[in-house]
């Protein structure tokens, strides 16, 4: 059994859902049997445990004497590589992908061009980078509508589906475009994607991943428009995961082959959740989450159960794979 800092809140807009997952993963591991320390990420950058003493940071001193550290962080500052930076430099063993596999899933266009070159399939996109906008938007307009429509504009790094906007008719993108510039100066837009949304959980180091059953995510708002958004996402009953997604059996060994390659190309470790959109036989996939949402209700450990690994069995393993991932790159020189 191990001693494990349990990281929850953050500075994202995610930091009351992030606390939620971290109970859940604190109170699963505490049923496996693990010493439990939980770390409160404040919104302004702060660290302190439950008895809110702050806590101290030194290079290469571990966190709290503990054997490993959970993050359950999601978003900026957290999902992002971040925090995985800051724990190596602790030195002491962390649970999910490290640096680079937590940045480049953070970061929608570099994702998406790395899943290009390894022939991955996925919807059509056009970057929109802040300076190109302000030189001439009519150029990237052009660009843009050749996309048909609608089209979906994002911020290339949040989550949660924030800044994040369908734009349906041509006089919808600038102003949409404008909007994810506010949060971010590189933004993505992608062609639409039509069919079922499709999850799957990747659990395992990178090289050697397994994946779960796939669920559907269904809406329950009968608005004919309505998508996966913020609200969607966080009012209690906005959706549903259906599992078994309703695919056909080669559409779900392209979904779960897809998702373990994608998890060892973008450098992944410990977990993700992969989610596609699947049309008949064919299947793209749109985004691979480090840090997916961690309650017992979350699409992950739901994906997980009905693939017979019950919650505190699953927070273990990530536990384990973890420090396995620890021991092995100590035996590396550098
Ligand atoms: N290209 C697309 N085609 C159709 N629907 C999309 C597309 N991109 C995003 N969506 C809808 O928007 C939601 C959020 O987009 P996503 O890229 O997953 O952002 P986030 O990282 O915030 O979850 C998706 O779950 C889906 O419902
Ligand atoms: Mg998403």
């Amino acid at each position: 059994m191990s001693r494990v800092a349990v990281l929850g809140g953050g500075r994202s807009s995610e930091h009351d859902v992030s606390l939620r997952s971290a109970a859940a993963v604190a109170a699963g591991l505490r049923a496996a049997g693990h010493d439990v320390v939980e770390v409160d990420l404040a919104r302004d950058g702060g660290w302190a445990t439950r008895d809110g003493a702050p806590v101290a940071l030194t290079p290469g001193g571990g966190l709290l004497g503990c054997d490993v550290v959970f993050p359950v962080l999601h978003g900026p500052f957290g999902e992002d590589g971040t925090v995985q930076g800051l724990l190596d430099l602790l030195d002491v063993p962390y649970v999910g992908s490290p640096v680079l596999g937590s940045a480049v899933c953070m970061d929608k266009l570099v994702f998406k061009d790395l899943m290009l070159a390894a022939g991955i399939p996925q919807v059509a996109y056009e970057p929109v980078h802040a300076r190109d906008w302000e030189a001439d938007r009519e150029r990237v307009l052009s660009r843009v509508e050749a996309l048909g429509l609608p089209v979906w504009v994002k911020p290339s790094r949040l989550g949660s589906s924030v800044g994040i906007a369908p734009a349906r008719t041509p006089e919808e993108i600038a102003p949409a475009i404008e909007d994810a510039l506010r949060h971010d100066a590189r933004v993505i837009v992608e062609a639409s994607a039509v069919g079922v949304e499709a999850e799957t959980a990747v659990l395992g180091s990178g090289d050697a991943p397994t994946v779960s059953e796939i669920g559907q995510i269904v809406l329950t708002s009968t608005d004919p428009d309505a998508w996966y958004d913020y609200e969607a996402k966080y009012t209690p009953g906005g959706m549903e995961l259906r599992i078994p997604a309703p695919i056909s059996p080669t559409a779900k060994a392209r979904v779960q082959e897809l998702a373990a390659r994608a998890f060892t190309l973008s450098c992944c470790d410990g977990l993700a959740r992969a989610d596609f959109f699947v049309h008949g036989e064919e299947v793209l996939l749109n985004e691979l989450n480090t840090l997916p949402g961690f309650t017992e209700t979350s699409a992950y450990g739901k994906l997980w159960e009905a693939s017979g690994v019950a919650y505190p069995d699953l927070v273990s393993r990530l536990v384990a794979l973890a420090l396995e991932r620890h021991e092995r790159e100590r035996a590396q020189a550098f």
